[in-house]
């Protein structure tokens, strides 16, 4: 497909399955080598990062354990700014090597709240790997650690992230059509 319609907006395909499937390989090869012999926890932030931690996760290939933690802020195409509320971190994280899983960092704002969460929790390390970065919008420093695609600051769809709630499902990435900006 080249065009979806959800409700009032239109999105073009922007990064194809297959240019996704590549570019996850190659992370998934770097991961591995990392944390190797250091049996790591993986966080997949929910709910957008499920496509990508499924995908990712099968291609590191060593011991590793997988937890889901969720927090929400966003509605139709920008962050409301709002506190969010963590649920899932229950597990035991202390001296673990732990990898945060986000389908997009935005303006950094959402990891910003939850890294000293994580901390807390007094694991051995905390990395973060990211889908996308659109490093234009940062409002808030984030490291990321591993970071699939660096795009614009456009609105995307596609691959599990969503445009209230509509376009999870399709396998590619779509943006925002041009006239639909702003
Ligand atoms: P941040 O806190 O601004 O970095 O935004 C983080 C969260 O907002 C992501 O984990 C996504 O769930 C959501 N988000 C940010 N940009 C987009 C986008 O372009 N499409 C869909 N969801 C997005
Ligand atoms: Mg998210």
């Amino acid at each position: 497909m080249h065009e979806v319609t959800i409700d009032d907006k239109r999105f073009e395909l922007f990064i194809d399955s297959a240019n996704i499937a590549q570019k996850i390989s190659e992370t998934g090869k770097l991961i591995a080598e990392e944390y190797r012999g250091n049996n790591p926890v993986f966080l997949c932030v929910l709910n957008g990062a499920y496509v990508f931690a499924a995908d990712l996760l099968r291609q590191i290939d060593i011991p590793a354990e997988v937890s889901f933690i969720k927090l929400s802020s966003y509605e139709g195409t920008s962050s409301t700014g709002n506190v969010q509320t963590l649920i899932g971190l229950n597990g035991e994280l202390r001296n673990r090597h732990v990898v945060l899983i986000e389908d997009i960092i935005d303006t950094g704002k959402t990891i910003h709240d939850l890294l000293p969460r994580i901390k807390e929790k007094s694991p051995a390390s905390v990395k973060l790997v990211s889908l996308l970065s659109k490093p234009d919008a940062r409002t808030h420093e984030v490291t990321i650690d591993f970071t699939c695609f660096e795009i614009p600051d456009k609105f995307v769809i596609g691959y599990g992230l969503d445009y209230n709630g509509w376009g999870r499902t399709l396998p590619d990435i779509y943006t925002l059509a041009e006239d639909m900006q702003g």
